[in-house]
């Protein structure tokens, strides 16, 4: 069934297909007895919204340069034919977890099992403990070698509360230990349908302004963009996702990629929020609105359903 959006800059109602128009011709036969999803709870990750934000057809190259968790890179992995995918975070850890996803998941999962043995057998005072023990082992001040450091990363992400990956000023993460009776640590199903889908992708820590040249080295025929949301009020976004934030400087250099990508001749999609700000940088391009449940307030009360923007230069669709 179709959704309804209302374009901004038309004021038309319109469509923005689901599940059926996505499939991306050739869907390969065999497909692998696990679909793969993000490795890591995300902030903001779109795992609920991939059959809302339907991509143009026949996508061969794709590239996501705020990857995150990734829901929209795997979603269309597992339903499209995609040839080749860049896909992009300034979060180093992050980075550094898909890498080994990608390369050395055996001992990622070995490393993983270890974790979650220890930490399972403990009671909540050891459990917490555990916990702080592995998040004061930064890893730019230890000798730990790429899977201890994405073993860390996952171990913290299975464990802290609401699975929040946050980082201080000084890009040390910082959120509390979670109370989860019985968390899954080493997903090894899941680990390895993910590193399954890496096959074949580059993985880079860049900034989103290196795009236009990524895509271009890299022939990329569509980009979805997900950066951190300008916020609609001083409270309401999270954008701590890494020590620099993503101000409204940012959100203005995104928008000039944007238009470099779409001089390029490069379709793309951008989610953000639905404020002034964001409808006046995209003025030039197609604005809908779509709802979405949010998950991120403090206020139990204020999750909710909420607007928010998809930008597309549908001309070339
Ligand atoms: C909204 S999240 C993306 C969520 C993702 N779409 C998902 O499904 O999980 C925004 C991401 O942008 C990254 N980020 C923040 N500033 C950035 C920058 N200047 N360049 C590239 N990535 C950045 C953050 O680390 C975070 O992973």
């Amino acid at each position: 069934m179709a959704k309804t959006s209302i374009s901004a800059r038309t004021g038309r109602l319109s469509a923005i297909p689901s599940a059926p128009n996505l499939r991306v011709v050739g869907a390969p036969e065999a497909k692998p007895a696990r679909q793969a999803a993000p490795f890591v709870k995300w902030v903001g990750g779109k795992a609920r919204l991939t059959d809302v934000l339907a991509p143009p057809p026949g996508v061969r190259r794709f590239a996501e340069p705020f990857v995150g968790g990734g829901a929209m890179f795997y979603h269309l992995h597992n339903t499209g034919d995609l040839q080749g995918a860049v896909l992009c975070d300034v979060n180093r850890d992050v980075v550094t977890a898909y890498r080994v996803v990608q390369t050395q998941v055996d001992a990622l999962i070995t490393a993983l099992q270890l974790h979650e043995r220890r930490y399972l057998k403990l009671d909540a005072a050891g459990r917490k403990a555990y916990f702080y023990r592995v998040r004061a082992r930064h890893p730019m001040d230890h000798d730990m070698d790429d899977v201890e450091r994405a073993a860390r990363m996952l171990y913290l992400n299975r464990t802290c509360f609401n699975g929040l990956w946050r980082e201080n000023a000084s890009g040390r993460f910082n959120t509390p230990h979670g109370r989860y009776a019985n968390p899954r640590i080493a997903r090894e199903p899941e680990l390895r349908a993910c590193h399954e889908a890496l096959q074949g992708a580059t993985i880079l820590e860049r900034d989103f302004r290196m795009l236009p040249k990524l895509a271009r080295d890299h022939g990329v025929d569509y980009v979805y963009l997900d950066p951190p949301y300008h916020p609609i009020s001083a409270t309401s976004a999270f954008n701590a996702y890494s020590r620099g934030g993503f101000g409204a400087r940012d959100q203005a250099e995104l928008a000039e990629v944007c238009v470099e990508l779409d001089q390029m001749g490069v379709r793309f999609m951008l989610s953000n929020s639905d404020c002034e700000l964001i409808h006046s940088l995209y003025e030039r391009f197609d604005v809908s609105q779509i709802h979405a449940a949010r998950a991120v307030n403090c206020k139990a009360g204020k999750r909710g359903k909420v607007t928010e923007l998809v930008v597309r230069n549908l001309h070339r669709w």
